[in-house]
């Protein structure tokens, strides 16, 4: 089933296509450049950017696969959690699209298609553990099947992706900046004791990063000199100092340890065949490795998609949206967006 999946729900713009389950295509535009100078995204520029670029990137994948708007059998769209009017805009050209074609309409949940994006390159075997790690959260959860997440534990503050984000702009690095910090992680030396595992002194399954965020500013107000004057695009990050690199690598060991101690716990509450790793920071190089290694010696197998179904994209949501819809699930138009920090509803409804 022909399926087309739309993004929207942050700052990357992205339509794909998808059909019995395997790729057809991608067409993307990232906002990265609009946000970077201020640091952070901004909501209203992201919105209108959406609005800008959906109609002729809509044509760019229809054109580069040669189809016609008729052939799509189904539409699926971003619909939460994510910010509000970035939202609205993808709903609101996938509803079009719905009138106008006659198409069905699945709303998705960004997070299920986060955690089932693997699925495009290779089968998962439930149940599984799924940790989420982005920009904006951090979960934990006991995956029983495509469609039964339990939520086992979750960041108290800020989200993994966050606290890499606001390091990097300690640093003076661009936004965002987790894959600066992998970058200059990879060529550094592991400092255990130099940054706390953070919100490990505890029974439970939850995380919280704005300690350790703390411990950076402290260590970088007696380390001035660690600071970026200033980050040039073409940046050559071979050429900077070892200390900055040696003070990545120890913060994305004592994060990475703290991760493994909560999976650990979970290990042992749970029997489990192994472990979903998905969202944006799953693309980080020293994450993956470790976490590889670490499951491969429980005999548990590991999950991780290639790093361009790590970050937001609509390959994660067309596949998603077509599981649904060929098991008759349907969206109406008043399909709603949700924004961050609301519970996403199972309100489709079923056709026979
Ligand atoms: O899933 P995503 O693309 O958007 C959200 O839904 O939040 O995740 C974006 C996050 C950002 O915080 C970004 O810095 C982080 O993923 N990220 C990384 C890497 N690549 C992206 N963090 C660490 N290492 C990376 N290589
Ligand atoms: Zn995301």
């Amino acid at each position: 089933m022909l399926t087309l999946g739309i993004e929207t729900s942050c700052d990357e713009t992205a339509l794909a296509l998808v059909d019995e389950g395997k790729v057809k295509a991608q067409v993307l535009a990232s906002q990265v450049e609009l946000h970077s100078l201020f640091g952070g995204v901004v909501p209203e520029i992201a919105s209108r950017a959406h609005l800008e670029v959906l109609p002729a990137l809509f044509n760019k994948l229809l054109t580069k696969l040669e189809l016609a708007p008729e052939n799509i059998e189904g539409i699926a769209v971003t619909r939460g959690p994510g910010l509000l009017a970035s939202l609205l805009i993808g709903l609101g050209f996938a509803k079009g699209l719905s009138l106008a074609l006659d198409k069905p309409l699945i709303g998705i949940d960004h997070l299920q298609a986060h955690l089932l994006a693997i699925e495009l390159e290779e089968k998962i075997d439930f149940p599984c553990l799924g940790l989420l790690v982005s920009g904006g959260h951090t979960h934990l959860y006991l995956m029983e099947s495509w469609q039964d997440f339990r939520l086992l534990g979750r960041t108290l503050d800020d989200a993994l992706g966050e606290a890499f984000d606001k390091v990097a702009k300690m640093l003076n690095l661009p936004y965002p900046g987790g894959v600066f910090l992998d970058k200059l992680a990879r060529g550094g030396r592991v400092s255990k004791e130099l940054f706390p595992r953070p919100y490990i002194d505890n029974t439970n399954l939850d995380f919280s990063f704005s300690g350790i965020k703390t411990a950076v500013a402290n260590y970088l107000q007696k380390n001035p000199h660690l600071i970026f004057e200033k980050w040039e695009k073409d940046f050559d990050l071979i050429k900077v100092g070892q200390e900055v690199k040696d003070m990545c690598a120890s913060l994305t060991y004592s994060l990475v340890e703290a991760l493994k101690i909560k999976i650990n716990r979970a290990l042992l509450k749970c029997q489990v065949k192994g472990l979903v790793l998905a969202g944006g920071v799953a693309a980080n190089s020293i994450l993956r490795s470790s976490l590889a290694d670490f499951l491969e010696e429980k005999g548990l197998k590991f999950w991780v998609p290639s790093k361009g179904l790590c970050t937001d994209n609509a390959l994660m949501v067309a596949y998603l949206g077509e599981k649904l819809l060929k098991e008759g699930y349907r969206h109406s138009l008043k399909l709603e967006a949700i924004p961050r920090g609301r519970p996403i509803p199972r309100d489709y409804t079923r056709i026979s």
